[in-house]
């Protein structure tokens, strides 16, 4: 069945959707965008993302083209012609199609050009706890993007690049570092956790606020959990009993290979017949277990309407 999207006003196939090619957004990635997460047909931190899409907004100096009943009267629709079990709301709004190729965003009445809304539905697959706990294997990489990676923009070039590099290393994601310090994954937040508290980098122009990021702590917070919102430092990655890596569509992955080395404590079935140069891993530990309990039930509130 075909996917229906929201384009400019109009509910369309996905097939007969087009923009200009003299969209900023495909020109210059000259937009922002949300990926809000659906169970049960329930928007997940609905208000948080459409604060930080504001946000993301106002950053790039563009007016919100919806108001927030005119986003719901979207989303539902959508929601209601593509149906499915957990699905996600993909959204992006862009400056539009300007005449020239030109990067002034003037426009010759100093009004706002009109910019590109479109939104579509992603279906997303539950992470089957299994596994999900089977963790995942990363490198850390030398973040070299932009100091404004609090805007959720489109602009995802580097974010590209570093997920290759993850990739061409046989691995499947990266660990990003600035300035000796860890600032997020190339899609995603980073925890680690030592000694039973969870650590994670402050909020700041070189990472971006997750919602999940957020859940994740007031869950911890809900279940007397300690919580240090503090810098990270390259070296305490190699100490944490676990490390993880949490967005809308991964949820909470545990981290248990880090550049080779094994996270946390050594899967000796994993690693009893390793040939010599291969990579040691680790298992997922007992506090990712724990937050993904908390954090299915979370969810679980939520398809029952909660
Ligand atoms: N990305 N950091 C970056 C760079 C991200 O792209 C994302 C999410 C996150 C986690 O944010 P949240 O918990 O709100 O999903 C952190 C989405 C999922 C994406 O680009 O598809």
């Amino acid at each position: 069945m075909s996917n229906t999207v929201y384009l400019n006003g109009q509910y369309k196939a996905v097939e007969d959707a087009t923009i200009s090619v003299m969209d900023r957004g495909f020109l210059f990635g000259d937009g922002v965008y949300e990926v809000i997460p659906v169970f049960g047909g329930n928007l997940l931190a609905l208000d948080k993302h459409l604060k930080r899409l504001l946000n993301s907004l106002d950053r790039i100096g563009l007016q919100n083209p919806c108001s927030r009943d005119e986003w719901l009267a979207i989303f539902a629709e959508l929601l209601d012609t593509n149906s499915g079990h957990d699905r996600a709301i993909y959204l992006q709004v862009s400056r539009g199609a300007y005449v020239k190729r030109d990067l002034s965003v003037k426009t010759p009445n100093g009004e706002q050009h009109p910019p590109t809304v479109f939104a579509m539905v992603l279906q997303v697959t539950p992470p089957d706890l299994e596994l999900a706990s089977a963790g995942i294997s990363v490198i850390t990489v030398d973040d070299f993007r932009w100091n404004a990676c609090d805007i959720k923009s489109t602009s995802l070039v580097a974010n590209v690049m570093l997920k290759q590099q993850a990739a061409e290393a046989g691995m499947e994601d990266a660990i990003l570092i600035k300035d000796g310090g860890v600032t997020e994954g190339t899609a995603s937040n980073v925890f680690i956790i030592k000694d039973g508290v969870l650590i994670t980098p402050p909020t700041s122009h070189k990472l971006l606020p997750g919602i999940t990021r957020d859940l994740v702590i007031e869950i911890a917070k809900n279940n007397t959990i300690l919580v240090e919102e503090r810098d990270i430092k390259e070296a305490e990655l190699y100490e944490a009993d676990e490390i993880w890596m949490t967005s809308s569509t991964r949820e909470i992955a545990p981290v248990i290979c880090l550049n080779g080395n094994a996270v946390g404590r050594v899967d000796s079935k994993a690693n009893g017949n390793a040939s010599s140069n291969a990579s040691s891993k680790g298992v997922a530990g007992e506090m990712w277990k724990r937050m993904m309990d908390l954090y299915q039930q979370h969810k679980q509130t939520l398809r029952q309407g909660g």
